[in-house]
């Protein structure tokens, strides 16, 4: 074993929930983070609106849990949610004195407004670049504490499992050296899986790595049928399904079909300001021609608004929009409803523990029940920072040692010709959009199943006989990701925020008002 990499504790994953995590366990032993490419390279770094918080006292605490508990289209957990809302403004309050920087005016924060928030709360930082500031203070921070230590570049092939308890981890550098490292506890705060989908705002390190590592030691995925797509990323041909920020509607901007209709009053009557969920449908319904193909451009529009320069608000986005010849002052945007966050993750109580011991999971790649059937916009990164602080405590408060780490096998030495594994992950990519995108139903559900299975297959087959690698390892968790979404939105015959099904179109609590399970194998429901 490479003795670098020997650490008390492992976190997988340096987005907001990782990076909060290390820094809280840092203080009482080693860690090691490992991260698959730059510590800067997680979904955190993209997110651009902001971080909501209630700093305001008990009602504007309440306030901000009603508005998850609405979002959330009656699945919210009600103890998540009141956890994440009361632990949130300490957290934030910390973060400051770290050093992240929100925008202010005249020494007050900013605040603005996203999709069913009823105030503004959502603080933001160099415009639109709240989760790289995020990410920057945290890493400051962490990389001045002598106890963390980061593996970039490096990807966990695999969890080590011994008498039924996490043990340690194996980790593949980018020279292709395998290394298994032993851990008192494990964290998974890898981020979620939009790379499954062909248009994701989700950067290529977004693959569900930690949710399948978690499945194959042994823990529950929950909440796999909502996958939130965001209404509004760019869709212009051969470039990146780029975010255009909900806080571009916060600050007034129209969705407009190709008639030049505003068309969100025939949706809902908050408008561009509904659920996001709601936004995402309405967007992807106007986007449709008579025979149901996304033949028909939508856009988003600010022309209209004036007393704001949308360039200094939004710098990043308007200088991505410039870099393609468009301008939000004086042109439509072209817009397209794109993979954006996962609900559902790794099944954990509020502490960040799953049902296998010395294993925890926070963040984006957990499911604590917290954003229910849709989560609220913003809420995200206030998540990493409470959950991943309190799954630290918890890996902390356990105090497991070290165990024994029963060795590895033997390294294999094929490798797999090229663009073999790309092919299966295209194909797996295009069920997912077919199968299990913004509208779902049951023969489709099936058909992506039976895809899904031959994908797999193939891959297995690969990974049996070649050397590790990052991308086979990449692939085989999209495909156990994919085969949690649509399994647990074959089971849930009902239709709920993001999971939205033309065979069973109306919401059924009496029978799914609960959170589903899949265990690997079957789809269960539970409270
Ligand atoms: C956005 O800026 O629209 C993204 C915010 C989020 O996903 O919560």
């Amino acid at each position: 074993m490479n003795p670098f990499l020997q650490s008390d504790f492992l976190v997988i994953g340096a987005g907001v929930a990782g990076l909060r995590a290390a820094v809280e366990l840092a203080a009482y032993g080693s860690v090691l983070v490992v991260t698959k490419e730059a510590v800067s390279e997680s979904n955190t770094h993209y997110a651009q609106g902001g971080i909501a918080v209630a700093m305001e006292g008990d009602a504007d605490v309440a306030l901000h849990f009603e508005d998850t508990i609405v979002a959330g289209d009656g699945l919210v957990d009600r103890a998540a949610a009141e956890t994440l809302v009361r632990e949130g403004p300490l957290r934030v309050a910390e973060l400051m004195e770290w050093g992240a920087q929100f925008d202010r005016e005249a020494g007050q924060l900013l605040r603005t407004r996203e999709a069913a928030h009823s105030r503004p709360r959502i603080l933001h930082a160099n415009g639109d670049a709240t989760g790289a500031e995020i990410g920057r203070a945290l890493a400051v921070l962490a990389r001045s504490q002598a106890n963390i230590r980061f593996a970039e570049w490096t990807t966990v092939t695999n969890l080590v499992v011994a008498d039924g308890r996490v043990v340690g981890a194996d980790l593949l550098d980018r020279d292709g050296v395998l290394s298994r490292v032993p851990a008192r506890a494990v964290l998974v705060a890898a981020g979620g899986a939009g790379q499954m989908y062909s248009h994701t705002t989700n950067p290529a390190v977004a693959t569900g790595d930690g949710l399948a590592l978690a499945l194959r030691a042994g823990a529950e995925l929950s909440d796999m049928e909502f996958y939130q797509f965001h209404p509004t990323a760019l869709a212009l041909p051969g470039v990146p399904a780029f975010l255009l920020s909900e806080a571009l509607r916060g600050e007034g901007a129209w969705l407009v079909n190709d008639r030049g209709e505003r068309f969100m009053e025939r949706y809902d009557a908050r408008l561009e300001l509904a659920p996001r969920d709601v936004v995402a449908r309405a967007v992807w319904r106007e986007g449709m021609d008579e025979a149901g193909r996304q033949a028909r451009q939508v856009y988003l529009d600010m022309r209209h608004v004036t007393g704001i320069d949308l360039h200094k608000r939004f710098p990043g986005i308007s200088a991505f929009l410039a870099q393609h010849g468009l301008d939000l002052h004086r042109d439509r945007i072209p817009i397209r409803p794109a993979a954006h966050y996962l609900m559902g993750g790794v099944r954990t109580d509020l502490d960040g523990r799953t049902r296998v011991r010395g294993l925890y999971a926070a963040g984006e790649a957990a499911c604590t029940g917290l954003h229910g059937a849709n989560r609220l916009a913003s809420n995200s990164l206030l998540e990493g920072l409470v959950f991943g602080a309190r799954a630290a405590q918890a890996m902390l408060a356990d105090a497991l040692s070290l165990a024994v780490v029963p060795d590895a096998e033997p390294m294999r030495a094929v490798a797999v010709p090229e663009g073999l594994v790309a092919e299966i992950v295209q194909e797996l990519r295009q069920t997912m959009d077919r199968c299990a995108g913004l509208l779902r139903e049951e023969n489709g559900l099936r058909d992506g199943l039976a895809l899904q299975a031959r994908c797999a297959e193939a891959l297995d087959e690969i990974a049996g006989r070649a050397t590790p690698s990052r991308e086979i390892v990449e692939a085989q968790s999209l495909c156990a990701v994919a085969e949690a979404i649509l399994s647990s939105a074959l089971a849930r015959t009902e239709s709920r925020g993001a999971h939205f099904r033309t065979d069973y179109p109306r919401r059924d609590d009496e029978r799914f008002g609960k959170h589903s399970i899949f265990d690997g194998k079957y789809v269960t429901f539970a409270d």
